[in-house]
């Protein structure tokens, strides 16, 4: 048996877990081989090859990123991609491809598999945590941990100047960040995209909470939230970005949000008002107990499947079984927060 594997989009704390776990499965299990391609669906189309033994993923579980290297190649977009990516499967001789990335790798590898007839796997992967029919995401859970350890230090700081301090978070589609490292960063507002809100209403939050005798104020705000409409400086599309490009899947560069919001509630309330934009930090460094064990189940599930010839399909934690579904799921919709947890957030807002 030969199985490739790839990682495609954002980086994220255990990617290395899944390839290293499809590697000792498929070689000390199986008796098989492992290639690896390296920057997502570029290094299929360019034939960018690693190879993976056991010695190449010696050491790697606890190191965040992907030796693999990623991109967000889209195929479908690449002049003669989808052809050239045929043609390497029989080049490499592959019998499976394993395919780890979000929405938008495993959007791709769904059609391949379906239009193309090629043998492929999906692993899910996103700090977001958005991907439909899984219970958690790798890599969601260590961006959570980061979060909520910088929530903590922005509270002295608040505290002790009586400042309102915003803080912005990750989250493209969903706000699953900002409401878990919300809850557990004692946040006093929690801004996500499922939940639009004005600038009244969060000014109340703030205000209400300075009536009380709270001199400071921590807002948590998703990346990808909605800017208030009734901001003096809103501007068309709701999102606010860093720039006009997009990338090879259509998404447009976000941040910002903090910045402008922040101005806005110091201009509307008086309260000295500052941000603090996590960004990449969240992403980067070594993963969590949690997000190590999620991987390495998912890349022992992804390999079995492979050599079952199950093609497909993506794994996925269902409670605490990790399952196969279709790899259907994968790019349909996302999967937005839910409300009964976004109600246990508001009990505590202001
Ligand atoms: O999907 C994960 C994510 O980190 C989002 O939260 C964020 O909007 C996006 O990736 C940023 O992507 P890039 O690495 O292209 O800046």
């Amino acid at each position: 048996m030969r199985v490739g594997v790839l990682t495609g989009g954002g980086d994220c704390p255990g990617l290395n877990a899944v390839i290293r776990a499809v590697v000792r499965r498929t070689i000390g299990k199986y008796g098989g081989a492992v290639v690896g391609f390296r920057y997502g669906w570029a290094g299929v189309i360019s034939g960018n090859t690693l190879k993976l033994g056991i010695d190449e993923v010696s050491g790697i579980l606890p190191r965040g990123g992907t030796i693999l290297g990623t991109s967000r190649t889209n195929p479908y977009k690449a002049d003669g991609g989808v052809n050239a990516i045929a043609r390497r499967f029989k080049k490499e001789n592959l019998d499976a491809v394993i395919a780890v990335g979000g929405e938008d790798t495993l959007g791709v590898a769904y059609k391949l598999y379906d239009q193309e007839g090629l043998p492929i796997i999906g692993v899910p992967k996103t700090i977001d945590n958005d991907i439909p029919g899984t219970d958690f995401t790798f890599g969601f859970d260590t961006a959570v941990t980061i979060a909520t350890e910088a929530i903590d230090r922005l509270h002295t700081t608040a505290e002790s100047h009586n400042r309102v301090v915003v803080v912005e978070v990750m989250g493209r589609s969903t706000g699953w960040i900002a409401v878990k490292a919300g809850i557990a960063g004692g946040a006093d507002l929690i801004i996500i995209p499922e939940i639009p809100i004005t600038l009244e209403e969060i000014c109340d939050v703030i205000r209400k909470r300075h009536e009380r005798g709270k001199n400071f104020s921590i807002v948590v705000v998703a990346e990808g939230a909605q800017y208030p409409p009734d901001a003096p400086d809103q501007e068309e599309g709701g999102v606010v970005t860093t720039g006009q490009t997009t990338d090879a899947f259509g998404h447009v560069r976000l941040g910002g949000i903090g910045n402008r919001l922040a101005r806005a509630v110091e201009n509307v309330t008086g309260y000295e008002t500052r941000v603090s934009v996590l960004g990449y930090v969240q992403r980067g460094g070594t993963p969590t107990a949690f997000d190590r064990v999620l991987g390495t189940r998912f890349g022992v599930l992804a390999a079995d499947l492979a050599h079952q010839g199950d093609f497909g399909k993506m794994v996925s934690l269902n409670g605490d079984r990790v399952i196969p579904i279709s790899l259907k799921h994968a790019s349909e919709n996302v999967k937005r927060v839910d409300m009964e947890l976004f109600d246990v957030a508001r009990t505590f807002f202001g």
